[in-house]
């Protein structure tokens, strides 16, 4: 599979730890974000930074998790003035707790649109709420969400 906008192919697969972002994407913007070690990070650094859509899992304490649909942001965050590459996942599932240290296994399976500058944090909430409409209208359809049942998370 490969996608015309961006020319990533895909499935596209990396895992890494969860750690410490700023902390905005829970407190500012009401998406809270796994951010991906900057080691794992080498691995994407080939890929055209953007927004994304796929599956993921995390394992906590040695205990593998569901398979969850995603989005993730790749990119530098513009929006609040940031010089370095980070990739954030968002679980499109509620969780109670954070998920510090725990190792997650990303599948990207799909391109959404450029990493943007908005004029207002208000427009780029609305932009993510928008990036999971698509992911969600995306994973619906049953060639993308047969990638949930990957042997990659088995
Ligand atoms: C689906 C999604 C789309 C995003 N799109 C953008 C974007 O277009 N421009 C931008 O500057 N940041 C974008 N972000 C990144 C947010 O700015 C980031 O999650 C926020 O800075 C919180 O980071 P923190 O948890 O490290 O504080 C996006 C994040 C997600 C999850």
């Amino acid at each position: 599979m490969q996608n015309s906008f961006c020319n990533q192919k895909f499935p596209l697969y990396f895992s890494g730890e969860v750690v410490h972002g700023y902390g905005r994407g829970s407190t500012q913007l009401g998406y809270p974000t796994a951010n991906i070690d900057t080691v794992s990070l080498k691995e994407l650094k080939e890929v055209p930074k953007g927004v994304y859509f796929g599956y993921c899992r995390l394992n906590e304490q040695g205990e593998k998790g569901d398979v969850e649909p995603m989005v993730m942001s790749l990119g530098e965050n513009r929006m609040f003035g940031n010089t370095e590459t980070t990739a954030e996942v968002h679980v499109l599932r509620q969780y109670d707790h954070n998920f510090y240290g725990a190792h997650l296994q990303v599948s990207v399976i799909g391109y959404i649109r450029k990493m943007q500058m908005f004029r207002s944090v208000d427009e780029l909430i609305e932009a993510i709420g928008n990036d999971i409409r698509v992911a969600r209208a995306e994973l619906e359809k049953p060639e993308l969400s047969a990638f949930r049942e990957d042997p990659y998370f088995k």
